[in-house]
């Protein structure tokens, strides 16, 4: 049993809680308002949810989920983060986040934005491209047939290690994309994203990607 720190409870956040919990983990949630609007979510969740704010959810974290919109990435607590494994689900959308250059110039990638802010913790992208209703729904035992694969990349083995362990917990393959200098293939409008695929079809996804896209 783990306990899951999620810095952001939308429609992302509240998902992957909900299938860690399943999978018998124990959630520490936050969101940018305050634990007290976060009620109705935990009862929900039920008994091994609980609501906090930003700061005490990745202080709890053994784990933290970092899913919130890419312009909020400077208002992640740092220190409580530290040396932590904290997995990142954050996608760019210009229209929501803002143009920020040294992605349109394919310079940097937004685990590695959030990499660079929490330059001790352990990063590792995760759940960036599966629809939020999908992770609790398209889950299947190891070894089934058509297996659907998510993607993870890190700077760090150990992330790796730990995502494959969870995906494979949920119901998902892996395909570790590799470094976080990398992990602009399974970012926004490259061929693996959102898109429904088994390990060898997100392998074959990963490589049609263009840098720009
Ligand atoms: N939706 C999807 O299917 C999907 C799939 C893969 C990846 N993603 C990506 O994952 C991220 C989250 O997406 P989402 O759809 O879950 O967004 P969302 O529904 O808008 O939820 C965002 C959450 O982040 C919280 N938040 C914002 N600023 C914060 C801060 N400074 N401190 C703590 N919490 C903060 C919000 O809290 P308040 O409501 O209190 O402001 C809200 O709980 C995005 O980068 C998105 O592109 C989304």
């Amino acid at each position: 049993m783990t306990t899951f720190g999620f810095i952001g409870a939308g429609h992302i956040g509240s998902q992957v809680a909900r299938a860690v919990i399943a999978a018998g983990h124990d959630v520490v949630i936050a969101n940018s308002r305050g634990p007290e609007t976060l009620t109705e979510l935990v009862a929900d969740l039920g008994p091994r949810a609980r609501a906090a704010t930003a700061t005490e959810a990745a202080a709890a974290a053994e784990v933290a989920v970092v899913t919130v919109p890419l312009h909020a990435l400077e208002q992640i607590p740092v220190e409580p983060l530290a040396g932590k494994v904290v997995l990142d689900t954050n996608n760019y959308y210009f229209e929501r986040d803002g143009r920020i250059e040294a992605l349109d110039r394919g310079e940097t990638t937004t685990s590695g934005m959030l990499q660079e802010h929490l330059p001790t913790s352990k990063v590792a992208k995760a759940f960036n491209h599966i629809l939020a209703s999908e992770i609790t729904t398209d889950g299947t035992p190891a070894g089934t047939p058509g297996r659907r694969a998510l993607a993870t990349s890190s700077d760090h083995p150990e992330a790796v290690e730990l995502v494959t362990d969870l995906y494979d917990q949920l119901g998902f393959d892996t395909v570790n994309v590799g470094p976080l200098s990398e992990s602009w293939r399974v970012e926004r409008d490259r061929p693996a994203y959102v898109a429904r695929q088994t390990a060898p079809e997100l392998v074959d996804n990963l490589a049609k990607a263009n840098r720009l896209p």
